[in-house]
């Protein structure tokens, strides 16, 4: 299609115009776009249709015949409508890290994207970041965009650096008809026990065996008998005898629950420790012994720990006591330190 103006005559032009855009949108045409080609042969400025997305101006129109378009060569695009009478070459590499991933076509240039596991930053591709343990996926690196973490919500926890991994709902030991031997953390599952299971205290006997001294070994076991009945009651008086930082009462309860009795004191002694690094056993036990003394405490109790404190308090024994006391306490077979939820 094209129309003829009269160069030579503004208003003619402006009549031709207006009778020329008056029939297109007649003809539902005036979305058509259409460019000023001045004919060389007339002289004429012509109004001629543009060619469409994947094609080129083959032969610009005339006063009778209408612009003709040829579509685009192989490896060569034109995305829009224009009047140019070549495509554009197709993008023929993609940059580092990238992959194609869409093929070049008539109307379209190769489209690049980053490779799986990447995502562009500016004009780069960059490795997804994983989400450190306490911390769950929400959603996974794309091409564009990067992995998104979440801090794992109560009862949740994520053990590891992980780029793909979610929060996991903590095992709920009590569901599961066991006893929870330590809280969930955000970062780690909670540890359900069996309490028939734990070790009794004839069996840490083997670890004496390497650890230290046959001597040693029968006062550990004679340790074990005369503490084997504490109370919660028993327990929590030796904690608020013990100086330095005190335990808490809820671990105090935790050790009750999951431990055997004959393990109490050792746990009771060994979260005592862990607030108060700064301070000996050996002292701590004695300061306490006073303390229970003064108070009236029963007669049991102060037998049995001054007993473990004779153990804990001969010097030369103390630190392959502590490295005996130690290594029992790495067998996670009872409470050890509550730490509260997504600490
Ligand atoms: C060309 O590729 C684009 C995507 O890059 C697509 O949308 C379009 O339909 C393709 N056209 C043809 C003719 O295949
Ligand atoms: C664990 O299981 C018990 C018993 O099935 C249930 O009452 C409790 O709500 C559960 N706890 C959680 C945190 O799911
Ligand atoms: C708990 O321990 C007992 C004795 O070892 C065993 O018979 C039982 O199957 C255990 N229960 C679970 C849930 O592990
Ligand atoms: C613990 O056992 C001793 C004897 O070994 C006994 O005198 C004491 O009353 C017992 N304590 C409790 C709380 O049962």
């Amino acid at each position: 299609m094209s129309a003829r103006i009269a160069k030579s005559n503004p208003a003619m032009k402006l009549i031709v115009l207006f009778t020329a855009s008056f029939s297109w949108a007649f003809q539902q045409q005036d979305i058509l776009p259409k460019y000023q080609y001045l004919d060389p042969v007339t002289s004429d400025l012509l109004l001629c249709d543009q060619c469409p997305p994947g094609t080129a101006v083959k032969r610009h129109c005339t006063t009778d015949t209408p612009t003709e378009c040829q579509v685009c060569p192989e490896r060569h695009f034109a995305e829009n409508w224009h009047w140019g009478d070549t495509c554009q070459y197709c993008t023929s590499v993609c940059k580092e890290r990238q992959l194609v991933k869409q093929q070049c076509n008539s109307t379209h240039d190769q489209l690049c994207e980053c490779a799986p596991g990447f995502h562009l930053v500016v004009e780069f591709c960059i490795t997804h970041s994983s989400c450190p343990p306490g911390y769950g996926v929400t959603a996974l690196g794309t091409p564009v965009s990067e992995t998104t973490c979440e801090r794992c919500p109560a009862g949740h926890f994520s053990s590891r650096d992980s780029s793909t991994e979610p929060c996991l709902p903590h095992k709920n030991c009590s569901g599961l008809g066991l006893k929870t031997l330590r809280w969930g953390t955000s970062t780690s599952n909670s540890l359900c026990t069996n309490k028939t299971a734990s070790p009794e205290c004839s069996q840490q006997h083997s670890l004496c065996q390497t650890a230290s001294g046959v001597n040693l070994c029968e006062k550990k076991v004679s340790r074990c008998n005369s503490l084997k009945n504490l109370t919660l009651e028993d327990l929590l008086k030796v904690t608020d005898s013990l100086p330095g930082v005190k335990v808490k009462l809820e671990d105090v309860r935790a050790v009750v629950s999951t431990c055997l009795p004959q393990q109490y004191i050792l746990q009771l002694l060994h979260l005592w420790k862990m607030a108060n690094y700064d301070l000996d056993l050996a002292k701590g036990l004695s300061h306490s012994l006073r303390v229970l003394r003064n108070n009236g405490a029963p007669r049991h109790l102060l037998k049995g720990l001054k007993k473990f404190s004779r153990i804990i308090g001969t010097t030369s024994t103390h630190k392959m006591y502590e490295k005996m006391f130690v290594s029992m306490l790495h067998d996670e077979s009872c409470f050890k330190a509550h730490k509260p939820l997504n600490e």
